[in-house]
């Protein structure tokens, strides 16, 4: 008998995206004429093409696999060193980071559910509500929870509610977590925490022998020089956090993959007895026994990211997709709606009308506007009432969008 893991039995419904895929085709099945003027300002995927560096780096590295001088088989399963370094010197000079302490992956999403392999039973996990459902769904899998209530809130995960009266940075809370998965800039509010804030969370974390899983996948959205970019920017970090990054939505690699997390040296766990144990090996060990390396183009790919023209490509397009964050800002709040994030970070927090649930709003989106948009529910409990708009797409899709969010509410 094929026992299987009856965790996978708690989770509800699909994921998230997946879901709205499927209400989605659905609706283009029965209408087709509209199925042809639907915008997807759903899932943050990226739409701009690959920064032209990248490609060029890409191509280059591919013409090496074809030439048995410059060939290459088997990557260092923790990355190639020039990528590490290029990491090292563009995005956290003077961290106190080194290059050994990153670990290229081939994205966020798995890293932030794999992780969870190397954490014993027992500990008490913090989330933020509403929060990237990976971090639960992983959570519900490895069986690190009990069943979901009604609500979709899992017993044994410590929610943290995050509200426009908080600024959706979670208050510290006034009890012991072991681990907590920090998200800035937020996915999917949109909202960025401050020094303070962090330096609250470190020192809570250092009191309470906690880790900080925090995760910087929108970093490269961040306007305001007062943001910090990095939870190693705060003093005593990098013995209470790691901190997960991605190419996905920087350089546009949401289909090339490629990741990193920092686990930095200093960052211990403790054993069922309490001896004190570093996390860096464990992961190291982790990481070479389940996983071979991303691939040489796409490190390649990555690289370019930190040269000369791929910074001023990034740049040009993280401008567009703010440029989209602000005109959908402008569009809600022109349309009477409550609007949060969109100013460092992709996303733009849309209060619903007067009466509407999270998915009313994804339905009438969908039925009038013909714009896919992600329903706050769906990221847990506090996001009800609130929907999310994706500001990765063409200017003139948004703009469209814009106008079209003016007729409905017009
Ligand atoms: C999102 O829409 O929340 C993101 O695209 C999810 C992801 O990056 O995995």
């Amino acid at each position: 008998m094929a026992r299987i893991n009856d965790n996978f039995l708690k989770l509800k419904a699909g994921y998230l995206f997946p879901e709205i895929g499927r209400r989605v085709s659905a609706f283009n099945e029965a209408n087709p004429e509209a199925a042809k003027r639907l915008i997807r300002c759903g899932i943050g995927d990226v739409t701009e093409p690959l920064p032209e560096a990248c490609r060029q780096a890409m191509h280059e590295a591919v013409d090496e696999l074809g030439n048995s001088a410059t060939f290459k088989g088997y990557g260092p399963e923790q990355g190639y060193a020039f990528l590490r370094e290029a990491i090292v010197a563009n995005q956290f000079a003077d961290l106190g980071i080194s290059a050994d302490e990153v670990f290229i992956s081939d994205g966020s999403k798995c890293d932030t559910g794999n992780i969870l392999d190397i954490f014993g039973p027992g500990n008490v996990i913090a989330i933020t509500d509403p929060v990237y459902p990976v971090y639960v769904d992983t959570n519900v899998m490895i069986g690190n929870t009990g069943e979901a209530d009604a609500s979709g809130a899992y017993a044994g995960l410590v929610y943290l509610p995050c509200t426009p009266e908080n600024g959706f940075v979670p208050s510290i809370p006034d009890r012991h977590v072991d681990l907590v998965y920090l998200c800035y800039p937020n996915n999917p509010t949109g909202a960025t925490a401050t020094r303070e804030q962090l330096e609250a969370w470190v020192a809570y974390a250092r009191r309470e022998k906690a880790i900080i899983l925090y995760d910087a996948a929108y970093e490269a959205f961040i306007q305001d020089p007062a943001v910090p970019r990095s939870i190693f920017e705060i003093e005593g970090a990098h013995e209470c956090a790691m901190e997960f990054r991605s190419f996905s939505k920087n350089g546009g690699f949401t289909g090339v993959r490629c990741a990193y997390i920092v686990i930095p040296k200093a960052l211990k766990g403790y054993t069922a007895d309490g001896t004190e144990q570093a996390i860096h090996p464990l992961w190291s060990r982790r990481h070479s026994t389940k996983f071979n390396g991303a691939s040489y183009p796409v490190q390649k790919g990555a690289a370019a990211v930190f040269s000369e023209e791929g910074k001023k490509q990034v740049a040009a397009l993280i401008d567009g997709y703010m440029g989209n964050a602000t005109l959908l800002r402008e569009a809600c709040s022109a349309a009477g709606l409550a609007v949060y994030g969109g100013v460092n970070a992709p996303y733009v927090w849309v209060g619903c009308p007067t009466g509407l649930t999270s998915w009313d709003m994804f339905d009438k989106m969908l039925n009038e506007a013909n714009v896919v948009i992600t329903p706050g529910s769906g990221f847990g409990a506090a996001g009800e009432g609130y929907f999310r708009i994706s500001a990765f797409n063409s200017r003139a899709n948004v703009e469209e969008v814009c106008r079209r969010i003016g007729e409905i509410f017009g």
